[in-house]
């Protein structure tokens, strides 16, 4: 399949085609998403923290630690778009430092565009990015980053002053230059009432079934994550058992002896050569 653009997203909208987003935190995950055709935006999430680093949070997160990941995720990468969350504490003190860690990202994380959180005071950042030809994929609704501040991880535009305070947010990130924008964690109405205001491609976590796309994170999709299911997650397999029954058949196999086997799993001597040897 030919690279996934920005145009080709915007296309796929305009289609009414569905947009495949799916997290990858190394060269293998990055991999099978390349090796889907289906697969459209390949996202180096900093949900990266909680399943793949251990952290309680994705505020301890460094982006050290990021573009570690990004570069891994990258060399597996082929026709998906390739984004990858800026880490908290990395866009807030000044746009320049914005700026300055963002162009990190792409030269040495290599990928293709970067996705913040946050709505209306973000705008600015958002703008210099965008005129410095970074590509910006917003993040409204839920916002991660910031569950200290919100009090946990809740269900954002429940009431109409916050439903409209995230309408408000989505339309000044639009403005401000962004491509994209995830929307996470909203009522299925407000998910479909975005999507149509907005020109750009919706991305939904949890923002019901008609946003322009989907995402999930990795480790939910497949089962490999063992903390909170929230509710809009669904499991599309169960790598955990899996994985846990071929540890439990490893493990047995060498205790009893029957790996390796003398005949199909081990290197032979020559016979004339081991008579001399011995
Ligand atoms: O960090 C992440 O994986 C994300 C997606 C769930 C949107 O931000
Ligand atoms: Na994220």
């Amino acid at each position: 399949r030919k690279k996934v653009t920005i145009q080709s997203l915007q296309s796929q909208r305009a289609a009414k085609v569905p947009i495949t987003m799916m997290t990858a935190y190394d060269y293998p995950t990055g991999l099978a998403c390349s090796s889907n055709p289906d697969i459209d935006i390949t996202l180096v999430g900093d949900s990266l923290a909680q399943v793949c680093l251990g952290y309680a949070s994705t505020t301890q997160l460094t982006l050290t630690e990021m573009i570690h990941h990004t570069r891994a995720v990258a060399r597996g990468t082929t026709h998906p778009f390739l984004v990858a969350d800026m880490p908290f504490g990395t866009y807030q003190i000044s746009t320049a430092d914005a700026i300055t860690n963002a162009i990190r990202l792409v030269q040495d994380g290599r990928v293709d565009a970067v996705k913040l959180e946050g709505g209306v005071e973000i705008v600015e950042i958002v703008r210099k990015l965008t005129q410095a030809g970074i590509p910006v994929m917003a993040h409204v609704g839920l916002l991660p980053q910031r569950h200290i501040a919100m009090s946990g991880y809740k269900v954002q535009g429940r009431s109409v002053e916050s439903a409209q305070r995230v309408v408000r947010d989505a339309l000044a990130l639009q403005e401000a230059g962004a491509f994209s924008m995830v929307v996470e964690a909203v009522p299925k109405e407000l998910g479909k009432y975005i999507t149509d205001r907005l020109k750009i491609p919706t991305i939904g976590i949890g923002a019901g079934p008609w946003t322009s796309g989907q995402v999930l994170v990795w480790d939910d999709a497949m089962g490999t994550w063992s903390g909170h299911k929230a509710k809009f997650v669904r499991r599309f397999a169960d790598l955990k058992s899996t994985r846990e029954a071929g540890l439990k058949n490893y493990a047995d196999a060498v205790r009893d002896r029957t790996f390796p086997t003398e005949d199909t799993e081990s290197y032979t001597m020559d016979k004339l050569e081991w008579a001399r040897f011995i």
